[in-house]
């Protein structure tokens, strides 16, 4: 029997996990004042897998017209490659699945290098569509932007679907703590 990885919004009160988790597994993360404004800005989607309460991964996405654009996933080191990234990025394509504004495209941007992410994306049906040099300033690691494109939500609920027979945890998608 599968495992339950609780899935919700992430909200200030996760603020301290969140910025813990970011430093641990980006280059720059972002401050903790940048993380408390972006968790209140609109059209923003912030999603936290939890075991029993503790914060194992995260995932941010931002809704611009016609295209989300999926800002951010990390994964606690001690839990990766065990599926947590993959129960976040499904979970937030669901919520993408069903939102009403007319979705055509999903994009996201990811270090050349990167390529435990790109298998990610890759599993989820993003392709590789151009570069952006030096797109990392720290580095001037190129990065590689991979879309989700003619998005038809038939395709996608199917690939989900699919996607979700084989995870590992069962999602349990629960509310944002109060
Ligand atoms: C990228 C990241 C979020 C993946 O999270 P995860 O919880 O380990 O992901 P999963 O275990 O669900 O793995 C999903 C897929 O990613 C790929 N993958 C994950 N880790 C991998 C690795 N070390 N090497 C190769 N492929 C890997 C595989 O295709 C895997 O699919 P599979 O399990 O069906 O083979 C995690 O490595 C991480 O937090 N990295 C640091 C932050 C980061 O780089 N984020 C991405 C920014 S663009």
């Amino acid at each position: 029997m599968s495992l339950g990885l609780e899935v919700r919004r992430v909200t200030p009160d996760d603020l301290e996990e969140i910025c813990a988790l970011d430093q641990d597994s980006f280059p720059e993360p972002w401050s903790r004042s940048l993380w408390k404004l972006e968790l209140a800005r609109l059209h923003r989607i912030y999603l936290g897998a939890f075991k029993a309460t503790e914060l194992i991964g995260f995932i941010g996405g931002l809704l611009s017209h016609t295209d989300f654009h999926i800002i951010t996933v990390a994964t606690q080191k001690l839990h990766r490659t065990s599926g947590v990234g993959s129960v976040l990025l499904f979970q937030m394509l669901n919520e993408v699945d069903d939102l009403e504004e007319g979705i055509e495209t999903i994009t996201l941007e990811v270090r050349a290098s990167n390529k435990a992410a790109q298998g990610l994306y890759r599993k989820f049906g993003f392709a590789p569509v151009g570069l952006r040099r030096g797109y990392y300033q720290a580095d001037n690691e190129d990065a590689i932007v991979m879309t989700i494109e003619n998005l038809q939500h038939r395709s996608l609920t199917d690939r989900l679907l699919e996607i979700e027979c084989k995870l590992p945890f069962t999602v349990l998608v629960g509310d944002a703590k109060k």
